[in-house]
Parts: structure tokens; sequence; C-alpha cells
């Protein structure tokens, strides 16, 4: 369990786009957020920044004792080694199996080339590996080619490659965009299960409300890279929940043209 503190963070790219303004809040450990927000509200922007993919303009982020935006490379290695990543379009190797692109997940905290490929990996990782790829149901298509398997499929291997790596930390960007109804609610409740079983600390976008207020402890919703809404998630109401998309709306209608 890893604690998060983020202070006062403002980003603004290059080309003038405030992304992120001065969002303030506290993960505590074990606790599950789901961050809420219209397209553009800057949900990744604060994801990316949290694992130093980006660099904030001001501000800061301390994970566990360490800040994020005045680590160097090696502090900065360490520190990825304890945030797991789940994004949207799962980051896979496409030419490569199953069980490779979950060996990958040990990469962070192993030693050498050994580790790069499957005939060489230790036994003791390559056990790890499928134990990985049995918690989410994917033993039997370890040796086929990520490309072929179907999206559902894909992010339970990219569940599984976060399992390899152990992390402390979990961010999660819109882990269901892209699957069906069905399949979104099976990679949510494997994804929670899992967030439970190893008490992580987890902040995960999302689009969907309904999923939203299902799993999250916690909603924190941004509106144009602020705050807006900071709250246990069974005290929020539908309302004031699509009042973040709402108003959003609005502005975008009174945009002069
Ligand atoms: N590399 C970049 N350069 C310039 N502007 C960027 C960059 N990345 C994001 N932005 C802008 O920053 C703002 C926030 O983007 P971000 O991707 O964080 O939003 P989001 O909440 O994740 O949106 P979505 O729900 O569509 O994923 C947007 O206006 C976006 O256009
Ligand atoms: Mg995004």
């Amino acid at each position: 369990m890893l604690s998060l503190a983020v202070d006062q963070l403002s980003k603004t790219y290059p080309n003038g786009t405030v992304a992120l303004n001065r969002v303030s809040f506290r993960a505590h450990p074990g606790e599950g957020i789901v961050l809420l927000g219209a397209n553009g509200s800057g949900k990744s922007t604060l994801l990316r920044c949290m694992v130093g993919l980006e660099k904030p303009s001001s501000g800061s982020i301390r994970v566990g004792d360490a800040w994020i935006e005045t680590a160097n490379a090696n502090q900065l290695r360490l520190l990825r080694r304890q945030i797991g990543i789940v994004f949207q379009r799962f980051n896979l190797v496409s030419s490569l199996s199953t069980f490779h692109n979950v060996l990958q997940g040990a990469l962070g905290r192993s030693k050498g080339p050994r580790y790069w490929f499957p005939a060489t990996a230790p036994q003791r990782e390559r056990e790890r590996v499928m134990q990985c790829l049995e918690r989410v149901n994917l033993a039997h298509l370890a040796q086929q080619r990520v490309d072929t398997l179907s999206g559902g499929q894909q992010q339970r291997v990219a569940i599984a490659r976060m399992l390899m790596q152990d992390p402390s930390l979990l961010l999660v960007d819109e882990p269901v965009a892209s699957l069906d109804p069905k399949s979104g609610r099976e990679a949510m409740d494997l994804l929670w299960d899992i967030v439970r079983e190893r008490q992580l600390t987890v902040i995960c976008t999302l689009h969907q409300l309904d999923l939203a207020k299902d799993y999250a402890d916690r909603i924190i919703g941004l509106r144009h890279g602020a705050i807006q809404i900071d709250a246990p998630a069974h005290q929020l109401t539908d309302h004031e929940l699509s009042w973040l998309y709402e108003s959003s709306t609005l502005d975008t209608i009174e945009t002069p043209t």
C-alpha cells in the first residue's frame, strides 16, 4: 500500500492549453478512486504526471516518501516499479505472445537480458507468469500472439502483466472504453477483485457513471482541469455527476464560433 499526495498541481501544455489547474487531493492506502470528467478535462494528463510521463508546470506529487517531479532517473525507475499502469489501448507488444507480454511485467525489478525472453527467464519467473495468467483465466492462451486476442482478452493480458509487476499503486485509464458492456463489467470485476485482494490504492478514469458508482469508494470529478467534485461515491447523486458533463456541453455551446 502506497500513499499518494497531489498538491496544487497545474499543467499547461506548450501550446497554451491549461490541462490541470491547481489539483490537490490525497489518496489513502487501499482507497479506490474513480476519476470522472468530460473529454479533455485533464484525467489522462493527471495520470501521466503521476508516473512522470508528463512534467507538471507547478505543484507537487508525492508517492510514498518520494516526490515525482524532483526524482532523478534512478529514483523514477524505482518509483515506476511500484506504480502499475493499465491503459485503454492496453500498451501490449502486439507481435509477442501473451506469455511474453506478461513476462515484461517483471522487467522493472529484474536484472539483465535473461529476463527479456521466455526461454531464458528463470523458472521462478516463468511459473509466476503462468500464475498471473491463471488468475485472469488466460493460461490456455499463453502462447498465442496478443494481436489475435479479443479486446476483452487483451485487457486481461494487461491486468496479468500488472499482477506480474506487483505494484502498490495502480493507475487505470479508461479500462473499458473499447469493450462491450458485458466485457467491460467483467474487466472491472476482475480488476477490482485484484485491487481488494492486494489492497492496492487505485485511481481509475471512467466515462460510465453507473460503473463509477458501483466500483468507486470515492469519486473525483474534473472540469476544465480543476476538481469540482470530491466525495464518497455513495453520497453523490446522478444529477451531481451528470452535471460534470452538462456544464461542459454548455461551455462548448457558449464558445463563440
Ligand atoms: N501533448 C499535448 N499537447 C497539447 N495539449 C494536450 C496534450 N495532451 C493533452 N492535451 C490537451 O489537454 C487537455 C486535457 O487532455 P487529457 O487527455 O488529459 O483529457 P482527458 O480528460 O483524459 O480526456 P478524454 O476523456 O478524452 O480522455 C485537452 O484539452 C487536450 O487537448
Ligand atoms: Mg484521457
